[in-house]
């Protein structure tokens, strides 16, 4: 009940890693899409480039024959780092490595047979550019990636006793859309974290009585998920919110009632034994 998206969870997931697996492939091969064909600056691609937090993400150069080719350059800008370059020099056949730290962040292979790179696995500090340049005797090429980890968030859905509902996609990257089914009188916020993501919550109240299964449905990058439970009924919820400021001052009352008609009593019964019978007759009379 709690997690019935999960198995549709897991195929968005690996939906959605094809999707990107092919995505950059394509971008591999035909990578044209803004090639801007001015012979004399490096001839420029850019890339935006969504990858899931913990998959591989392999980063393909401009497709140059690796004959022509004889420098690439890795220039990658994550935030809060100084920038790493990461070289290949064909002529000498030589790597080289400035300010990179990072051990996740690699060739994809061997540079003189192939030009990508490879972060496995993503992490949320790889968010940023990551800038592929090529010198080769056909000219200067880049192609720039503009590198976006996601996060799915964790969807939780809680219902209150007085028929009002939270739902909240926590720690997701980016921030995802919570809507309801049926519409409520809803109040929504997020907290962003200092790692970057971000928890979307939501609080609703459905006055109406006969709303009785509410849905809450968390749109997002990676994938959709939907959480439904049962509002407690309205009448239920009423006798309960009714129950101590109505109920107990009656209970009391009659319970006070009944102590004052027995102090009362004993009066009325003291006063008889001390004084005569004329009393007794007056008290019938009342
Ligand atoms: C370049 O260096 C690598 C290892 O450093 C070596 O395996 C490869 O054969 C070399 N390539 C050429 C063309 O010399
Ligand atoms: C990456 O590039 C974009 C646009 O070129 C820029 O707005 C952004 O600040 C860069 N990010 C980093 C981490 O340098
Ligand atoms: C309903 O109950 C919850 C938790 O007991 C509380 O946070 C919320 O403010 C209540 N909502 C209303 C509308 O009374
Ligand atoms: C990001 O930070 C939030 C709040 O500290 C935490 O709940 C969440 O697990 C973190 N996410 C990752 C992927 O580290
Ligand atoms: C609630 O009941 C009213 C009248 O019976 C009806 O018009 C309305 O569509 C109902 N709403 C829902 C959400 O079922
Ligand atoms: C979230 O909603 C905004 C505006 O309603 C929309 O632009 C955006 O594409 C939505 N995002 C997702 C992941 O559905």
């Amino acid at each position: 009940m709690l997690y019935p998206w999960r198995p549709s969870h897991l195929r968005l997931l690996f939906i959605l890693t094809i999707f990107l697996v092919t995505v950059s492939s394509d971008l591999c091969m035909h990578g044209n899409h803004t090639m801007q064909s001015t012979p004399t600056p490096p001839t420029q691609v850019n890339t935006s480039l969504p990858v899931l937090m913990g998959t591989k993400a392999v980063l393909c150069c401009l497709p140059i024959p690796l004959t022509s080719v004889l420098v690439t350059t890795w220039k990658i800008t994550l935030r809060h780092r100084p920038s790493c370059t990461m070289s290949y020099k064909k002529d000498t056949n030589e790597t080289t490595a400035t300010n990179c730290a990072d051990e996740r962040i690699s060739w994809a292979s061997r540079p003189d047979q192939d030009p990508r790179l490879q972060i496995d696995p993503v992490a949320l500090s790889h968010d940023g550019n990551y800038s592929c340049e090529i010198v080769s005797r056909d000219g200067n090429f880049e192609h720039r990636h503009h590198l976006q980890v996601l996060v799915p968030p964790e969807v939780i859905l809680y219902v209150h006793k007085n028929r009002t509902a939270e739902c909240k996609a926590v720690a997701g990257k980016p921030a995802a859309n919570v809507s309801w089914f049926p519409p409520g009188d809803c109040l929504t916020g997020l907290d962003s974290w200092a790692n970057g993501t971000v928890t979307v919550w939501s609080t609703c109240n459905w006055p109406d009585s006969n709303v009785t299964i509410v849905t809450c449905s968390v749109s997002h990058s990676t994938g959709e998920k939907s959480l439904s439970k049962k509002l407690p009924p309205a009448a239920e919820g009423t006798s309960r919110d009714y129950f101590l400021p109505v109920i107990c001052p009656i209970i009391s009352l009659i319970v006070l009632g009944f102590i004052w008609c027995l102090i009362c009593v004993f009066r009325k019964c003291k006063s008889k034994n001390l004084e005569a019978i004329p009393d007794e007759e007056e008290v019938r009379s009342d």
